[in-house]
């Protein structure tokens, strides 16, 4: 390392004194920064590399053992930091200062017209447009101040979304920090995070090789790769990112295109596609061009975008709740391309539905190759008279796996589709349901992926949050024959998990408090970890409040489940099925006797049934007790409590400050306005 730092230039001083010499080191480290900075730029943004990747692997070394060795210079920003951590961290919420609003969206030339129409009109004049193209990604917002990125979030509800700065960091296109010095102190830029298509495919080659679930299309596999724990594994997705609009108090020019053409002099991907005109006309052929041409990018787009170019216009033009008056979106249609259906094959769910999937003849479709589609069910194939080896139309559209849109020719060879009577995995005899489009097979607590889906959804985040197990963990305790159901986790020791090997002691020990810890998961959650079909969060919910404890649950006659508010026919059936099946009797009884709350905690029981049948609303604010705590009573004496006034209210609970439309409303209707202490009388 020492002899490294001699063969710099400015060794002379290394001799002098200390802070001389740190001062030069400091020096050394920024140039090198800036060296690499100007080359990320030029290979990542201009696509035009300078130099070799090996100088260039040479140049981040040296700065690598630099800052190693001189932490007191470290600075996230710097081009080192683009191979992220492997730091597992929850993401922030962070509220974005100005919303991001989407686009409105038309699907023909005419809409396009009529928006221009009706912008001429709010103007009085024809005024000039950008014409873009609609990157098809994951939105970004990035924050820069003094010209260092400073945060960067995700697109979210709009209103606010996830802090993703230290993965966004390892996207070599997005500078960490800006060149040049016309940018404002502080501002915001907004972009498209995309994978490109080369990539993308490389991603779902490995993925389907370690059999994992490959990503459905580019952008959701930028999406999910945004949100991955580490940045590390970030770095190597290979993701990208245009930016497209600057939102900022001053901006260095009036409009967007102007404005546009400066964010990429400071080190933004700007992309170069991308015209400024005011005639109709030539909006038209830059999608036709566009919509011919877009086959042949490396990434996806799904439209292209029209925007006011003057910011006084903008402005003028304002916004509606959701979107800018000033901009419009123009969606292509989906692609299609013709080829040959080979074979189909069936996959089983976790919850055992059995989905048909086309085995295609490869072809190139909207910048991927298509090999396989969803055909949904046995109905599917039937209305389009599928045959094997037919010519089938296929088409992929926005975020849906491709899909058969219909038969183009039936060769000579074709032959009829055998749909299977028997689980391709487990062999059991497959049932389809009266009502019901998908078969399914029933063997669910000993059908392989059956098996896999239910664990894995009975520890996940929203059921019962053992995350010190992870799904690749799930594998292989069930390869290892370590368990064979949800229940036979609570069985598990510390020293069988370690016997396996790729576990330490501290591992294997949190996963066991995982699991302990997991015994404290409220009770609508476990009926919800359980995995009964069509019985998600809040069907768990409304079943656990209607049915004290999971006996209860599991011994109610139809007519007693479908009383239930919200709970009809189809989860009915599900319930008693499901309950009817010893194997999983006996899981849910193991569950009771390893102590997990099957019942309702003390204070959910019921006190009384003195509002039984009562429907309350509650307004306004209270004295004795918060409005929370008259819910829960309300509904611990058997009441149902209501958002608004009705015919068909009983009482209204008043308080102070309560909204006089309320007041008027229950006046008219009759309904029994009682305050805070009648209450509590009523439940004396
Ligand atoms: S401008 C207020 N320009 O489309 C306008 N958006 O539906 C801000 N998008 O969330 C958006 N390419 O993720 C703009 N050239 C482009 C775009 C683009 C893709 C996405 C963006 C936005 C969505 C709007």
């Amino acid at each position: 390392m020492f002899v490294e730092i001699c063969d710099f230039p400015e060794t002379p001083y290394l001799y002098q004194s200390k802070s001389f010499i740190m001062n030069d080191i400091q020096k050394r480290i920024e140039t090198l920064r800036a060296e690499l900075r100007a080359h990320n730029y030029k290979y990542y943004v201009l696509a035009q590399p300078e130099i070799t990747d090996f100088e260039y692997d040479m140049l981040m070394k040296s700065l690598q053992e630099l800052e190693e060795n001189y932490p007191q210079y470290d600075d996230p920003n710097s081009p080192t930091k683009r191979v992220g951590s492997d730091l597992s961290l929850e993401f922030k919420q962070v509220k974005h200062r100005f919303p991001m609003l989407s686009l409105a969206n038309t699907y023909s030339r005419e809409e396009l017209e009529a928006f221009a129409a009706r912008v001429k009109k709010g103007l009085g004049v024809q005024p000039e447009y950008v014409v873009e193209l609609k990157y098809d990604g994951a939105s970004i917002s990035l924050t820069y101040e003094n010209g260092q990125l400073l945060r960067a979030v995700t697109r979210g509800d709009g209103t606010q979304g996830d802090d993703v700065t230290n993965n966004i960091r390892t996207i070599r296109s997005i500078p960490l920090q800006l060149s040049g010095n016309s940018y404002p102190d502080f501002f915001e830029i907004r972009g498209e995070v995309f994978m490109p298509h080369a990539v993308f495919e490389r991603l779902n080659k490995t993925r389907t090789e370690k059999n994992e679930q490959p990503f459905a299309n580019p952008r959701n596999a930028a999406a999910g790769t945004l949100k991955m724990q580490k940045s590390s594994e970030v770095a190597k997705r290979g993701l990208d990112c245009f930016l497209y609009f600057v939102v900022a108090d001053d901006a260095p020019a009036d409009t967007h295109y102007e404005t546009l053409l400066q964010a990429r002099k400071w080190g933004f991907k700007v992309p170069e596609y991308m015209i400024k005109t005011d005639k109709l006309d030539d909006i038209h052929r830059f999608i036709s061009d566009w919509d011919l041409k877009r086959k042949y990018l490396p990434f996806d787009i799904d439209g292209i975008v029209v925007k006011v170019n003057s910011y006084d216009n903008q402005e003028a033009l304002g916004m509606t709740a959701k979107s800018p008056r000033w901009a419009i979106s123009y969606k292509f249609k989906a692609e299609q391309m013709q080829t040959y259906l080979n074979s189909v094959e069936y996959q089983v769910g976790r919850t055992g539905a059995i989905t048909p999937v086309a085995n295609l003849e490869p072809v190139f479709l909207a910048g991927t190759t298509v090999k396989r589609a969803s055909l949904h069910n046995e109905d599917q194939i039937k209305l389009l008279d599928l045959r094997i080896g037919d010519l089938v139309f296929v088409e992929k559209g926005g975020e849906i796996i491709p899909k058969i849109v219909g038969v183009a020719e039936h060769t000579e060879n074709s032959q009829p589709i055998q749909f299977i009577t028997h689980c391709p995995e487990c062999g059991t005899e497959l049932v389809r349901k009266a009502g019901e489009a998908k078969h399914f097979c029933p063997n669910e607590n000993a059908c392989p992926p059956q098996i896999r889906g239910k664990i894995k959804h009975f520890i996940s985040r929203k059921a019962m949050n053992i995350d010190s197990i992870g799904e690749e963990t799930v594998d292989l305790f069930l390869r290892e024959g370590l368990i064979k159901n949800m229940a036979d986790l609570y069985d598990l020791k510390a020293e069988q998990i370690i016997a396996l090997d790729r576990f330490r002691q501290k591992s294997a020990e949190n996963i066991i408090i995982g699991v302990e810890a997991s015994k404290s998961v409220p009770y609508p959650r476990v009926i919800y970890a359980l995995g009964i079909r069509y019985v998600g969060e809040t069907n768990a919910k409304t079943l656990a409040s209607a049915f004290n404890d999971v006996y209860k649950l599991a011994a109610a006659k139809y007519d007693e489940l479908i009383a239930v508010d919200e709970i009809g026919e189809t989860i009915a059936n599900s319930v008693i099925d499901y309950f009817n099946l010893p194997s999983n009797q006996e899981i849910v009884e193991r569950l009771m006797q390893y102590g997990l709350q099957l019942k309702k905690s003390a204070d959910e029981m019921p006190k009384s049934n003195k509002l039984e049948g009562k429907k309350l609303v509650i307004s306004g604010t209270f004295e004795k007790h918060s409005r929370d705590e008259y819910k829960k009573m309300i509904e611990q004496h058997g009441g149902k409590n209501v958002s608004s006034v009705s015919a068909k209210t009983d009482y209204l609970l008043a308080g102070d400050n309560m909204g006089p439309s309320k007041l008027e409303k229950a006046e008219s209707l009759n309904v029994k306005i009682i305050s805070e202490s009648e209450f509590l009388d009523m439940l004396e």
